[in-house]
């Protein structure tokens, strides 16, 4: 007898084996929509790029030490002397990158799709708090090197807490562990990323597939007239859907590694909280809200400034009750497909105002300073220092 065969009478013997097989069976063989395309794979694919940053996360976690004296350098260290360390380092930054990316991408397909509509609201909300936990998941990672441009960026950050409505000074002084930024935010910062939001991020995943998988994926059809699929029609989730997921994640981890190789992440100096680098940015994820929050000026103007930063995030939640149209096709929803790609050019553009904002930038052969709000100013050049530069 094989050696599988051993394992599989071993089980047989002590366990009812027989049912879980069928469910495996039933929830491999499953029927998924007739419009199950290459747009669904973002679902696996944030899945993947999660489970890389757990793995690539543990390496890092062998030789990381979270404290001020230590931490530049032990990344340094993982870099330069730990086998194959720049490249699980790398992973990870760029993991961070592309499961932020992924997640949206998921999200904006599921938007259009209808998918948050009844019966599917709680997958919806689930997923709107795994995109938050995920961008916190960037944030907190983003100081654990300890460089200058994390330590201020981190400054900057956590200094606009301080303008949430109540409860800002509390706020900011329970993120940073102190008045500023120091080992104690370190600390706290640390174990947000390796131990509580793994955790709660993991929950809400395991919840999230559960009930993805117990209402199946939507169909097109309008909400409280949705048929099962018939198991003689739809497309297979395995072999079809899965082989199609196996395409886009071997394409994924080839990015991943180009990526690493082509275009690292540079460690940059330590953390010097007595010399304040110029402009200092957040990661591009955070652009939108940085540059929002540059128009609301004064105390109360910060305060309004903070809410508005916060509406897209409760409209996200609370949209599945407040779109309570029965269309779930995009051509038939032009209202709520209008909202979206409003919201989702309104979002790039303000990311790119702050991409460019105190920088100089070329526009039809013209130089302009881009102040900080986004106005590009022209740069007109001196005669003298025209000359001066021939
Ligand atoms: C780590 C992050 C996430 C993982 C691993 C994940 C995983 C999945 C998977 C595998 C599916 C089924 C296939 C697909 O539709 O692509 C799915 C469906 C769904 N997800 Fe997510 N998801 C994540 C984040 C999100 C976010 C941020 C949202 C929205 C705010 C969301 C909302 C939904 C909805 C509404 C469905 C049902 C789609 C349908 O019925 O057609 N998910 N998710």
């Amino acid at each position: 007898m094989g050696l599988s065969h051993r394992i599989k009478s071993f089980l047989d013997d002590r366990f009812d084996t027989a049912t879980a097989r069928t469910i495996i069976d039933q929830q491999a063989h499953k029927r998924l929509p007739p419009h199950t395309s290459w747009f669904h794979v973002f679902g696996s694919l944030s899945l993947l790029l999660f489970v890389s940053q757990t793995i690539t996360g543990i390496l890092l976690l062998v030789y990381y030490r979270p404290t001020p004296e230590d931490a530049h350098q032990s990344i340094q260290y993982i870099t330069a002397e730990v086998h194959f360390g720049w490249l699980y380092r790398q992973i990870h930054a760029w993991g961070a990158t592309l499961m932020i990316l992924v997640v949206l991408l998921h999200m904006l397909r599921t938007y259009f799709h209808g998918a948050y509509k009844k019966p599917r609201e709680l997958t919806w909300i689930t997923g709107v708090l795994i995109f938050i936990l995920t961008i916190t998941f960037g944030f907190t990672g983003y100081l654990l090197p300890w460089n200058q441009i994390a330590f201020w960026a981190t400054t900057v950050g956590t200094e606009s807490a301080n303008k949430v409505p109540y409860i800002g000074g509390w706020l900011r002084y329970l993120l940073r562990g102190g008045d500023a930024v120091t080992g104690e935010t370190l600390s706290r910062f640390f174990v947000l990323h390796v131990i509580i939001l793994p955790w709660l991020l993991t929950g809400l995943v395991v919840i999230h597939l559960l009930l993805m998988r117990l209402n199946n994926l939507t169909t097109l059809e309008r909400v409280g007239e949705e048929k099962p699929v018939p198991p003689d029609s739809g497309i297979p989730f395995f072999p079809v859907h899965v082989a199609k997921e196996g395409v886009v994640a071997v394409l994924l981890l080839a990015v991943l590694v180009t990526l690493s190789v082509l275009a690292p992440w540079e460690i940059g100096e330590p953390a010097d909280p007595l010399s304040t680098p110029p402009h200092i940015k957040p990661e591009w994820y955070f652009l939108p809200s940085y540059q929002l929050l540059k128009y609301f000026e004064g105390p109360y103007g910060a305060m309004i400034g903070i809410v508005a930063c916060s509406v897209p995030f409760l409209l996200l939640f609370l949209w599945p009750f407040l779109d309570r149209g029965k269309e779930r096709h995009p051509r038939k929803r032009p209202l709520a497909v209008a909202f979206g790609v409003l919201g989702l050019v309104a979002a790039l553009f303000l990311g790119y105002l702050g991409h460019i904002s105190e920088t100089e930038q070329t526009f039809f052969g013209k130089r302009y300073h881009i102040d900080l709000l986004g106005w590009p100013h022209e740069i007109v050049e001196e005669q003298g220092d025209a000359e001066q530069a021939h």
